[in-house]
């Protein structure tokens, strides 16, 4: 097959990731007789740095126009002085709203490796920890009306927060659906004992419910979950939730996990095109240093070649180079552990490539 690929590198550490990733995918390509096509575009910090902008026109035009989007990271404090309209952040959140990417997947699954990094206790990891977050990707307060005015000498700042039932069904058929593939077993998150977005997401997810007999529901309050996924968080399948507390409940997920660096993720729409990226950030504090852990990226091309391209065997196949390298005891700092060898970045790139080989 040939597949075109849009290729944003980013900023901090996404250029160093970005780039083990795409030598793995040369090695699927070359091993399974495909060719992937690579364009690479301006995004974030870079392209404010070169064009004043986070996302010039050609680069969204690049994203629109390719079979998927391979992301690094983007933003920095570099760029924390720009005002709100041209962030870095803007560029991702353009992007997932222009390519209709409204369902955003997450993986908080444990490797056994790294059982010894996770910060929870032991006889909690040993329960087990294998869920996914489905996080609305393109509604709720990120894209709501924003303002900031001067009301009675006082500065005052508003964000809204609006959920229509047709945003919150396509979100709730690709949470059942997914659960159907997996344990059954869905957890809808909200705040519905106090927004009426929520109150409108339990409405709608339990009619999507019924169409799906052989999966379970249940609702928990946001504050609630988050305390659960640190005391027993071997009880969670598949958890849905509007966008923000998807943002802020995944990296609280990939963390008891042993290492934010170790989690890919996919945003989908529709159609097969997607965007995929690590769940961490640029980390621009190792950036540079060839300390930045791969992986996470590496898995987030094999989730691009399973989801969006079709190819299950050569996406397994990454999985399982991935398996083998820690197996073998070889880590990056993040989940660096007693008595197991320390690689960089590219060191790890080469590991994971002679597993594939
Ligand atoms: C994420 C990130 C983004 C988000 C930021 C960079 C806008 O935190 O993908 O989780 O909040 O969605
Ligand atoms: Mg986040």
């Amino acid at each position: 097959m040939n597949k075109r690929i849009t290729v944003i590198k980013g900023d901090g550490i996404g250029p160093e990731i970005v780039t083990q990733a795409m030598r793995v995918l040369d090695v699927i390509a070359e091993k399974y007789g495909h060719t992937f096509e690579y364009q690479e575009i301006n995004a974030g910090g870079n392209a404010i740095d070169l064009y004043g902008v986070p996302l010039p026109e050609e680069s969204l035009q690049k994203c629109l126009d390719c079979d998927s989007v391979l992301l690094g990271a983007v933003g920095g404090p570099k760029w924390d002085h720009v005002e709100p309209a041209r962030r870095p952040e803007k560029a991702l959140l353009a992007i997932r709203k222009a390519m209709g990417l409204y369902s955003n997947l997450r993986p908080a699954k444990i490797f056994p490796q790294l059982a010894d990094a996770s910060p929870l206790k032991p006889s909690i990891v040993a329960e087990g920890i294998d869920f996914i977050i489905v996080r609305e990707l393109i509604g709720g307060i990120y894209f709501g009306k924003r303002r900031t005015e001067e009301i009675d000498g006082q500065m005052v700042a508003n964000d809204e927060m609006t959920y229509s039932e047709e945003e919150i069904r396509r979100i709730a058929k690709v949470a059942f659906n997914t659960a159907k593939k997996r344990g059954g077993k869905v957890i809808s998150v909200d705040k519905a004992n106090v927004l009426d977005t929520s109150r409108l997401w339990r409405k709608v997810m339990e009619e999507v419910a019924k169409d799906y007999p052989d999966v379970t529901l249940e609702h928990m309050l946001v504050d609630n979950c988050a305390m659960q996924i640190v005391k027993k968080p071997s009880q969670f399948d598949v958890v849905v939730t509007e966008n923000m507390f998807g943002d802020i409940l995944s990296d609280e997920a990939s963390m008891i996990t042993g290492s934010i660096g170790m989690i890919p993720s996919s945003s989908l729409g529709d159609g097969t095109r997607g965007l995929y990226e690590p769940i961490h950030g640029s980390a621009p504090d190792i950036a540079g240093k060839n300390l930045a852990n791969p992986i996470g990226t590496i898995l987030a091309a094999a989730m691009m070649l399973k989801y969006s391209f079709d190819m299950d065997e050569e996406s397994t196949a990454i999985e399982a180079a991935v398996e083998k390298t820690l197996d073998q005891g070889f880590r990056t700092g993040d989940c660096m552990s007693e008595g197991m060898t320390r690689l960089g970045c590219i060191e790890m790139g080469d590991k994971i490539i002679e597993n594939l080989r």
